[in-house]
């Protein structure tokens, strides 16, 4: 009896204890108090809500599905039952459309909204608080009141499926996860030059040509060489209209919008394989596999009418299909040499009275919006739709940072926030050694949490045009669907907040605590996310002279664990607790350490090399570029090396030969001179030819000394660092010039071939 006593106890206390560090919601609601107990879910639970209303019943399904999926139980609706789930659909002024209160009590479980959306969030809320997948535990949500709504309408995320091709099966995951999260837009990017993926009745060959490239999956995205005629294309695939019906509804069940992107008039290469009628040149061509030429069409002809006959058609089967209010039409990154060449074009710039390319192109949206606007829709365009002028409804998506939505904001119109920084999903979290390949710059999991979509620029009035953010995932670099979770996750959650929550609730330690229980969400389902958050961040500098580093970590609260001797770090290694002075060569690994367990499954790494030019005055007789300046004009002596990555530490030299002179200050005995370079195929940099040393005591009679000739081929596309060395015999200088001959442009096969090579270098090491 004693025993049964104590067992009770401890499962009261447990199940009370798991209640409150279960209650972590993302995004954080507007209002949420715990309170003591719990509603168990078990086969005394029935649901109830207003018989016949096709709304709820629909919320209603979705709920019994989670449950199940959890529990195994088939929750009985509208029967007497000691518990009960209820969903009220009544007007409530404060919650607006989505918003919706949650009253959990031991006995019932009540959410009250204004519309199915709220209901839908409601239920999403209840579930984070239960387990992930089914478990042998009763299911218990924790007593609790709950106010929420959100910030924005616009809660977006973007998916191409073009780059590479997704199952329906991985595009319904990305929407699960979109709505456990409370976003509600879905761009699906479903049109580029690497594949058309929407079966369109009318033009069979969109997809039985446009959806098909030649399979070169072997070869990194922008080193790929145009197809050849031929060559069989078996790569791709696309969405039947079943299937996209289908989605739509999964996605509408759970109040996600999906907005269809049918791209134009650039970016169509794929369109025009299957129909080279129409682009300006007529001539026939394959689909795009990657790479980046100059001698294919990417254009619809801008002169030609029937290729608005062709797009209102299209268009028209495609808003047959999508309810959504919105049609995204593309309008970023048209090449407009194209037009320039081609007589209708000119011919419609003449007769519209234009004044050049850009007002074509305006021409052109405008031309289509006045048509999607007839089908009482609206207009949305990537804000190169601005140029030229903007159509008069038109709403514009701001991707080259936030001006297009400052501009287009100030004109009256909607805007909706995704600026590269730091809504693109495709852009590294951490790293970026150590990280999957990817496109761009560095967006961490703190630089999206702290994201304020609304710019300074815009005054009050203005601000109300920014309907929300939208986070964009393209897809160049990433071919799985594990790839796909991997790049949205976490970042997804700390956007979700930022569009969700209200600014003076938002709390980067706070968030970064209620994250946890997602991290044992995505590990139970499965799911592939980052902990590029756990990355260790090294910061050398130079303070008086002397070298130092400072480590650091965007986790609240973790400890960083360092080694000096290239071992990787534990928890029995020096604990960093203040900068670490260098002043011998060395390689520094550091780790992050949360409750005794180190994050990472590699440490952070950097090298340095103290030598007798640490520290030394460098010149150029070619400028280095503003784009690789590295951390000043004496990074080539700074101590501190290149890594594989182009933008960590390097000087960057386009076209023209590194010629670099060290003075020493005083005679020094010296033997070997050594100089780091990178290669990067793929980013155009390239070896050197070879690297010769001369050295010189006045500054002006240099002797030459030696030279290293590379022997690695321009070809090796996986990035690489080799040493240039010259040794001889000690003697006392006091001037050390060293020329790294750039390459005689990018080699055959190249995207670039034949344009300026880079040629980049780190450290110049004297010993
Ligand atoms: C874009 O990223 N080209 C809209
Ligand atoms: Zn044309």
């Amino acid at each position: 009896m004693r025993k049964i006593i104590v067992l009770f106890v401890v499962l009261i206390v447990s199940a009370s204890l798991s209640a409150q560090q279960a209650v972590s919601i993302i995004p954080k609601p507007v209002s949420l108090v715990v309170k003591q107990g719990v509603f168990t879910i078990d086969a005394n639970t029935s649901i109830k809500f207003v018989a016949g209303d096709h709304d709820l019943h629909n919320a209603a399904s979705f709920l019994v599905a989670s449950i199940k999926e959890l529990s195994g139980i088939t929750l009985p609706q509208h029967v007497q039952a000691a518990k009960v789930i209820q969903l009220i659909i009544q007007k409530t002024e404060q919650i607006g459309n989505e918003g919706y209160l949650l009253q959990v009590n031991p006995a019932s479980i009540i959410i009250r909204a204004n519309t199915k959306a709220g209901i839908i969030y409601g239920i999403q809320t209840l579930l984070q608080t239960l387990p992930g997948i089914r478990t042998n535990a009763l299911l218990q949500v924790p007593c609790m009141r709950v106010t929420d709504y959100p910030r924005f309408q616009w809660r977006g995320m973007h998916l191409d499926v073009c780059r590479h091709f997704f199952s329906p099966e991985l595009v319904k995951e990305y929407i699960d996860l979109m709505a456990r999260y409370k976003m509600n837009r879905f761009h699906w990017h479903l049109v580029d030059d690497q594949g058309w993926r929407i079966e369109i009745k009318k033009y069979p060959r969109l997809t039985q040509t446009g959806a098909w490239r030649v399979d070169q999956t072997d070869k990194v995205w922008g080193s790929r060489p145009q197809a050849k005629e031929g060559e069989p294309a078996t790569y791709g695939g696309y969405y039947t209209q079943e299937q996209i019906k289908d989605i739509i509804a999964y996605a509408a069940q759970r109040n996600v919008t999906i907005i269809p992107e049918i791209e134009m008039p650039g970016h169509v290469a794929s369109a025009i394989a299957a129909y080279p009628q129409l682009c300006c040149s007529r001539k026939p061509q394959l689909p795009l596999t990657g790479g980046d030429y100059t001698n294919i069409s990417s254009n619809y002809c801008a002169g030609n009418d029937s290729v608005f006959i062709f797009l209102q058609n299209v268009l028209s089967e495609v808003m047959q299909l999508f309810p959504s209010k919105y049609i995204h039409v593309g309008g970023d990154e048209v090449d407009k040499t194209p037009w320039k060449n081609c007589s209708r074009c000119q011919a419609r710039i003449k007769a519209e009275g234009l004044k050049n390319e850009e007002e074509l192109q305006s021409y052109f949206m405008k031309r289509i919006e006045k048509f999607i606007v007839s089908k009482h829709r609206k207009m949305i365009g990537w804000d190169e739709i601005l140029e030229g002028g903007l159509a008069p409804e038109a709403t514009v998506m701001s991707w080259r940072g936030e001006s297009g939505g400052v501009e287009a904001a100030k004109m009256n119109h909607d805007v909706i926030m995704t600026p590269g920084v730091p809504c693109y999903f495709d852009h590294y979290q951490a790293g970026p050694e150590g990280e999957p390949l990817a496109i761009g710059g560095m967006n961490t999991l703190k630089r999206v949490y702290e994201y304020d979509p609304i710019p300074k620029e815009l005054n009050e009035q203005q601000a109300h045009y920014v309907l929300g953010v939208q986070g964009n995932l393209w897809t160049e670099y990433v071919t799985t669907a594990e790839h796909v979770e991997y790049m949205v996750l976490p970042r997804m959650l700390a956007l979700a907040e930022v569009v969700w929550s209200q600014p003076s609730a938002k709390d980067w330690n706070d968030f970064y605590h209620r994250l946890q229980p997602s991290f044992r969400y995505f590990d139970q389902r499965g799911l592939h996310y980052s902990k590029g958050s756990f990355t260790v961040s090294i910061k050398p500098q130079t303070v008086n002279g002397k070298l130092q580093v400072t480590l650091s970590s965007e986790i609240p609260g973790a400890t960083i664990y360092y080694t000096t001797d290239g071992t990787e770090p534990t928890t029995q290694s020096q604990k960093y607790t203040a900068p670490v002075a260098i002043d011998t060569s060395l390689t520094l690994n550091a780790v992050t350490v949360v409750n005794g367990t180190v994050m990472n499954s590699k440490p952070s790494q950097q090298q340095f090399v103290i030598h007798k030019a640490t520290g030394a005055a460098v010149s150029y007789v070619n400028p280095v570029s503003r784009y690789y300046m590295a951390d000043g004009p004496n990074s080539l002596t700074d101590g501190i090396r290149g890594t594989l990555a182009a933008n960590k530490y390097w000087h960057g030299f386009n076209g023209k030969d590194i010629i670099a002179t060290v003075d020493l200050v005083k005679e020094t005995n010296i033997h070997k001179v050594s100089l780091g370079c990178l290669q990067r195929y793929r980013d155009w940099i390239f070896l050197p030819q070879y690297v010769q040393v001369e050295v010189a005591s006045d500054g002006f009679n240099f002797k030459t000394m030696g030279k290293d000739v590379n022997t690695i081929a321009a070809t090796v596309t996986n990035p690489l660092i080799k040493n240039f060395s010259v040794s001889f015999e000690p003697t006392s200088v006091r001037y050390v010039r060293v020329t790294a001959k750039v390459l005689d442009g990018c080699p055959a096969g190249h995207p670039g071939e034949g344009k300026p090579a880079w040629v980049f270098a780190d450290e110049l090491i004297v010993e």
